[in-house]
């Protein structure tokens, strides 16, 4: 044996001979997999929460060649029973399970490379450290955890560990976000200026109810009570209220930071990456306008104000969930010259040239190239209440040719997998993940007091 190789695990190997051998991980990969057999190459896979977000990262993986899924890990029995079954009959081989993340972790290990963490939000810390210090690399959902100090324990662990933690904001690795931050803003500035930024989310009523399960299913109080369903209660609580938390833990202080975080932090992530910096202050208002019993706001309007090179910029913010008319949800970056409304789905990105643009010859340049598609040129709305004093003229209409043809968390754990095996490196690592979230974790304060929070670095540091 070489020995060089006399004292490296399993997981420096993986590292080592891709890099060495450039490795080529094809089809017969992932035929091994549906065969039962496995490789030493495979990447050894472990998951801590099976629930919905399990389901969504599960079948964006099952698309990768290379992964071998070894063990999951469920308070709930049922759920770590449906993952056995659901990877037994799509790739024909058993995995093992567990209903406590720390025995997974002991006895397994040694035979994982990486950790999946699709937890609640308040176990997003703890159990991502355990994986670190127990040798794993970690894929954390975000947002990174409820409490800024959790997030800060993250990014420690992964120091400490020096293994690869990288956090859920998928939209980081998509090459429609990363094409219109790099090409599009950063390159060609087809914006101009930028100095406005808008982004939102609305749902409606009917998509923000209580979620409801079959009691049968359900875990008991004192496993309940074990995992810290009754964090922050006042009372000593019924199993009703156990589980009622334990299935809508985004609507209790303890367990997430609410709405703002639950669905703004994948927004407010894409305003502090395409702007390049942190917000200097933030001032916010919320309520419990509808759900008047729940813990956090139901409604959300925040905004940020951002020293950035080119000047000084701001971005309005508003998550709802109980309106969905205003166009779903996506980040919109206003410039001088141009517009660009960008969101993970394609029906909400859209690309608007002002009509006076300083830059017409690089957006011709651009759909000459292929680049960019010009759909329609602005056409002044008209009518009899038109005011010829007060309009501007319309911009013309774009879109960003070409789709991604795989499903959106994809492309963020083939990131992750690649820098396994030597690759690649994060496009979301902990560390900038915190950078990028810090901000959000002061905008519930900021709409508790009504104060405008400036930031220091106690506020955003790592
Ligand atoms: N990136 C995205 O687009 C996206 C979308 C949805 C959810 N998420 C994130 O994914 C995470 C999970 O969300 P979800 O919708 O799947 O929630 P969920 O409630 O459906 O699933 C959570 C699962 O974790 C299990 N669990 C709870 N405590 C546990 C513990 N201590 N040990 C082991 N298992 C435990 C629960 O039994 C449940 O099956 C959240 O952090 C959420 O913010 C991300």
């Amino acid at each position: 044996m070489n020995p060089k190789f006399l004292n490296l695990s399993r997981r420096d190997f993986l590292t080592k001979s891709a890099l060495g051998a450039g490795l080529a991980i094809g089809a017969p990969s992932i035929l091994r997999a549906k065969t039962g057999g496995t490789s030493s190459n495979d990447i050894r896979v472990g998951f801590i929460g099976c629930g919905k977000q399990h389901e969504v990262l599960f079948n964006a993986m099952a698309n990768i060649p290379g992964i071998r899924y070894v063990a999951a890990c469920d308070i709930m029995k049922a759920r770590v029973g449906r993952t056995f079954s659901a990877i037994k009959s799509r790739f024909d081989y058993n995995i093992n399970r567990y209903l406590d993340a720390e025995e997974m972790l002991t006895k397994e290990a040694k035979n994982l490379d990486a950790v999946f963490v699709a937890t609640p939000d308040f176990w997003h810390s703890p159990h991502t450290v355990m994986a670190l210090e127990a040798g794993c690399n970690v894929f954390c959902e975000k947002m990174m955890s409820n409490t800024i100090e959790g997030a800060r324990a993250m990014v420690e662990a992964m120091d400490r560990t020096g293994k690869l933690c990288q956090i859920g904001h998928q939209r980081r690795s998509n090459p429609r976000y990363q094409f219109t931050l790099n090409e599009l803003i950063n390159k060609h500035k087809i914006c101009g200026q930028l100095i406005n930024v808008n982004g939102q989310w609305n749902r409606a009523l009917s998509s923000s109810q209580d979620i409801v399960s079959k009691p049968s299913i359900l875990p008991e109080a004192d496993v309940l009570r074990q995992y810290g369903f009754n964090t922050g209660a006042d009372h000593t609580l019924s199993l009703e209220e156990l589980r009622h938390r334990f299935l809508n833990w985004r609507f209790y202080t303890a367990l997430s930071g609410g709405p703002i975080s639950d669905l703004g932090a994948h927004q407010i992530d894409i305003f502090n990456w395409f702007l390049g910096s942190q917000p200097k202050s933030v001032t916010a208002s919320g309520g419990r306008s509808y759900f008047k019993d729940r813990e956090h706001f139901d409604n959300v309007m925040c905004i940020f104000d951002y020293d950035t090179p080119q000047g000084n910029a701001r971005a309005f913010y508003q998550v709802l969930t109980t309106t969905s008319a205003g166009g779903g949800y996506y980040e919109s970056f206003m410039g001088t010259d141009g517009t660009i409304e960008i969101s993970e789905r394609e029906a909400y990105t859209n690309i608007y040239k002002e009509s006076g643009a300083s830059n017409n010859a690089t957006w011709d340049e651009l759909v000459r190239r292929g680049l960019l598609k010009k759909e329609a040129v602005g056409v002044a709305a008209g009518g009899s209440d038109a005011i010829a004093s007060y309009e501007s003229a319309p911009p013309d209409v774009y879109a960003l040719p070409g789709g991604l043809n795989k499903p959106p968390h994809q492309p963020h754990i083939e990131n992750f997998f690649a820098a396994i095996r030597g690759e690649a490196e994060l496009t979301c690592d902990a560390r900038h993940a915190l950078e990028s979230e810090a901000p959000i974790y002061w905008v519930n304060p900021a709409a508790n007091s009504r104060q405008v929070i400036t930031f220091t670095d106690e506020h955003l540091h790592t």
